[in-house]
């Protein structure tokens, strides 16, 4: 990459981490942002919802069960708004640069949750996408496929449950679905891997899946 007068000639890449819960995301976002960075690569890791302080704001709004539970719609508002503000202060500034930006979670993240599994319409979620990201969209996905029973039992685990992983099975078949659909319709986007199998084996797939792509793509 070469740059001149504070700018850079070629703009970098949004890579997004997607999944249920309890498929490992934490652990293999890690994973994600080692390999890129033994390429050499200037990487900005983040997350949706959250990225800025008013969208770890609105997370909190999002997350936290009780009276100021949002409604399905307002939920897909706040979902849009964080992002308006985390495209606007973080990505592209990022992408801008020459950066490449790893996102735990994005759009494709709506359309499972709020589309699929909640049942708001996908054209209003596709208009919203339009109308906030302009142009920005994932160069490259990385789904972690779990049956949700496997998943909620290891979400289980955790100390505290959030407003979303309190969401019965059926939702998370829902969420399943939307994420598989979304990977048809664009399948040279997204890497699938199969979260069931060993942390050693999902991490092998990987770096399998992703470092050819990278590889085509650092100079591009
Ligand atoms: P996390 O599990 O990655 O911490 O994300 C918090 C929750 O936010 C997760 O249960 C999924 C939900 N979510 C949506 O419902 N829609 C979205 O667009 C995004 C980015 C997250």
């Amino acid at each position: 990459m070469t740059e001149s007068a504070g700018t850079v000639d070629r703009r970098g890449h949004l890579l997004t981490l997607e999944g249920g819960e309890g498929v490992g995301k934490s652990t293999n976002l890690a994973c994600i942002e080692a390999l890129l960075r033994a390429h050499g690569l200037d990487v900005c890791v983040t997350r949706e919802p959250g990225g800025t302080p008013i969208g770890e704001a609105i997370r909190g709004l999002l997350l936290a069960e009780g009276p100021t539970a949002p409604s399905a719609m307002a939920e897909l508002l706040l979902i849009f708004a964080a992002r308006a503000q985390h495209i606007q202060d973080v990505i592209e500034p990022a992408l801008a640069a020459g950066r490449w930006v790893l996102c735990d979670r994005f759009t494709d993240a709506t359309y499972a949750y709020q589309g699929f599994a909640r049942g708001l319409s996908l054209d209003a979620i596709a208009t919203l996408e339009l109308l906030v990201q302009g142009q920005v969209r994932p160069s490259f996905s990385v789904l972690l496929d779990l049956p949700p029973s496997v998943g909620l039992e290891r979400a289980s685990q955790r100390a505290a449950l959030d407003r979303f992983e309190v969401e019965g099975e059926q939702f998370f078949n829902r969420v399943r679905e939307g994420y598989l659909s979304r990977t048809t319709l664009e399948p040279d986007r997204w890497l699938v891997v199969d979260a069931s199998q060993s942390l050693k084996q999902v991490q092998d797939q990987l770096i399998e899946g992703l470092t050819p792509w990278m590889q085509a793509h650092v100079d591009q």
